[in-house]
């Protein structure tokens, strides 16, 4: 399972790169105001500025709504670096462009994912990923994990090349809930990433060796 951190967050970018298992990062809008960049300068750069640190894919949120603006935005996105994934929200026109997209060799990420058929019309219109939120799913009460398992049984029963991008990750559980579920990409908050280092056993076992090295 490839690992994407999901922030634009340079700091934590640079943080999760340097562990070396970062295969790509996602960002939306909202992640994009939280670190204070405005103007459409400012955002090209910072995905810019994002495409240096890490050698992979870097998901850069369209904000047009209609068939056009989608694709006229989506084109200046996928310009500013060859690792650029276009993110596109799964409604109608966007369905569209995501068609247009993959016809025309930019690679996309459909977002806003919460059901296992708009999971296949991404599929069927070619989206390069697909982006369930198995965090916001839990949030209203069901299984985001359930909707994992049942897009990865879907695509490859069909043979779909879709990737399945679990998003809107919350913990290092959802993590390797996730990786038994079948994503091919899980896109992390640099805290949940960590969380998989922790173990008591760890620390207790390392304390131990350290202790019994100092008698050698
Ligand atoms: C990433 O592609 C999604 O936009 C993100 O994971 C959503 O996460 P949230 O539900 O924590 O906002």
């Amino acid at each position: 399972m490839k690992f994407f951190i999901d922030t634009a967050n340079l700091a934590q970018i640079k943080e999760a790169n340097d562990l070396g298992i970062l295969d790509g990062v996602t960002t939306n809008p909202s992640l994009m105001a939280k670190e204070g960049i405005n103007g459409k300068d400012a955002i090209y750069k910072h995905y810019s500025d994002i495409c240096e640190i890490v050698d992979g894919d870097v998901s850069a949120e369209v904000i047009s709504t209609d068939f056009k603006g989608i694709v006229e935005e989506g084109k200046v996105l996928a310009a500013i670096h060859p690792n650029i994934i276009v993110k596109v929200p799964m409604i109608k026109d966007g369905v569209k462009a995501i068609k247009w997209f993959s016809s025309n060799g930019i690679k996309t990420n459909c977002t806003l994912v919460f059901s296992a058929g708009q999971a296949i019309l991404a599929a069927k219109a070619g989206a390069t990923y697909v982006s369930p939120f198995v965090g916001r799913i839990d949030d209203s009460g069901w299984d985001g994990m359930e909707l994992i398992s049942q897009m990865s049984h879907i695509y490859t029963l069909h043979g779909y090349k879709t990737e399945i991008l679990a998003a809107s990750i919350r913990s290092a559980l959802h993590i390797i809930k996730a990786a038994e579920a079948g994503a091919d990409v899980c896109t992390c908050p640099l805290d949940s990433i960590l969380g998989l280092l922790k173990h008591p056993l760890t620390d207790i076992g390392l304390a131990k060796f350290l202790e019994d090295a100092k008698k050698l």
